[in-house]
């Protein structure tokens, strides 16, 4: 069977890329960008970096820096009212998942009008819209690389997952030196992310010749990377290790699709506040105990290429040498449990029908080797509890 893959058509990687942004804005004929990023970003001093840079190609740079963690609908409204106004012709998004997937919502909706809830999945984004350069400042969402962003319905509080080639940044700058300074905590969930996409993709009903290569190449460089690049924010090797690593398991993912991890993470997401790359770290370990039955060959081999296990000889040994080290990596990047990171347990247990629902809806289970009904993931988030 056929794939369709999408990518970026330029992506600039390694250490110093950034200085190529110029180049890159050349490349793609574009003359006045606008830069979508957040307050740290503003306070590290990056926008105006960046800003200095585009000003060596263009003489009209602007900046909205006010997007939200984990961005709703509103929240973007201000800056397609900004790009519409003053008629920028690309967008730099500059910053974590939330800046890019922003960024991606932002130029949508500036070329085509409407609101979000149109574009949310089953329907596919094929429209072109005006050229975005992903710049990622994190090692985890891969979200320069991907065709899907991911907004709240301020209104309904529902994450909208919303996918489609319109929606893959024209250039993505990868310049593992813009992540030196990430917080640890920040490093840590975001780079269990980037693991979870790749293991999911590898799992996925999905996955395809294609992206099980990338998801592959990305286990390989983020299983014995993760822990050393949160804990020594120093290590470039293992920083530059990460960044690629997130990029390619963007790409595996984007190609072959998140699966129930992802489906049931992001409610926690929505009504607990719980952080993306957090709350799928809370769920790997419980989720892949439960979908191994039904990939065991696949689950067996993602404990190889993380090089956990020398053969897959022995399912069960790799089975349960992927499930130690998923737990053990937990325990080591300190991913608080639900009751740690302050979930009031009343409120969890009232809501456990609705994020059923609500994570069977967005599709992501379906991809799942193992594909739970509603009553099924009611008992795994009351798992997830205890
Ligand atoms: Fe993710």
């Amino acid at each position: 069977m056929a794939t369709s893959i999408v990518l970026p058509k330029i992506m600039q990687i390694g250490g110093g890329a950034l200085q190529l942004l110029p180049d890159t804005l050349a490349a793609l004929q574009c003359k006045s960008p606008c830069i979508i990023s957040d307050t740290t970003m503003l306070k590290l001093g990056l926008i105006e970096r960046v800003k200095t840079l585009l000003l060596t190609h263009c003489s009209h740079v602007g900046v909205f820096s006010d997007v939200m963690p984990e961005p709703n609908d509103q929240s973007l409204l201000a800056a397609v009212e900004l790009v519409g106004s003053e008629k920028f012709d690309c967008l730099i998004a500059l910053g974590g998942g939330s800046a890019i997937d922003s960024a991606k919502a932002i130029a949508l909706l500036a070329s085509h009008k409407g609101i979000m809830r149109d574009y949310k999945v089953p329907r596919i984004i094929n429209e072109h819209s005006i050229p975005i350069i992903a710049i990622p400042t994190t090692a985890g969402t891969g979200s320069e690389a991907t065709k899907v962003t991911v907004i709240t319905d301020a209104e309904s509080d529902e994450k909208m997952l919303c996918m489609g080639p319109g929606l893959m940044p024209a250039a993505a700058i990868i310049d593992y030196e813009l992540t030196l300074s990430l917080p640890p905590r920040v490093a840590a969930d975001t780079g269990l992310d980037a693991l979870t996409h790749a293991i999911e993709a590898y799992v996925s009903k999905k996955a395809n010749l294609f992206s099980d290569q990338q998801a592959i190449a990305a286990m390989k460089l983020i299983a014995p990377n993760l822990q050393l690049a949160c804990q020594q924010a120093d290590n470039l090797e293992a920083k530059e290790a990460m960044m690629l690593g997130s990029n390619l398991a963007g790409i595996a993912f984007s190609n072959a699709s998140v699966a129930l991890v992802h489906g049931m993470s992001r409610p926690l997401g929505v009504h607990f506040h719980v952080p993306h790359g957090m709350s799928n770290a809370m769920l790997l370990p419980l989720i892949t105990e439960y979908s191994i039955s039904h990939a065991p060959k696949r689950y067996a081999e993602c404990a190889l290429h993380m090089g956990l296990i020398s053969n897959i000889d022995d399912l069960n040994a790799a089975h349960q040498a992927l499930l130690k080290e998923l737990r053990h990596l937990n325990r080591i990047l300190k991913v608080p449990s639900l009751t740690d990171f302050g979930v009031d347990q009343k409120r969890y247990l009232s809501l456990l029908q609705t994020m059923a629902e609500q994570a069977l809806a967005s599709g992501s289970p379906a991809n799942n080797p193992r594909i739970p009904n509603v009553a099924e993931m009611v008992e795994l988030y009351t798992a997830a509890w205890s």
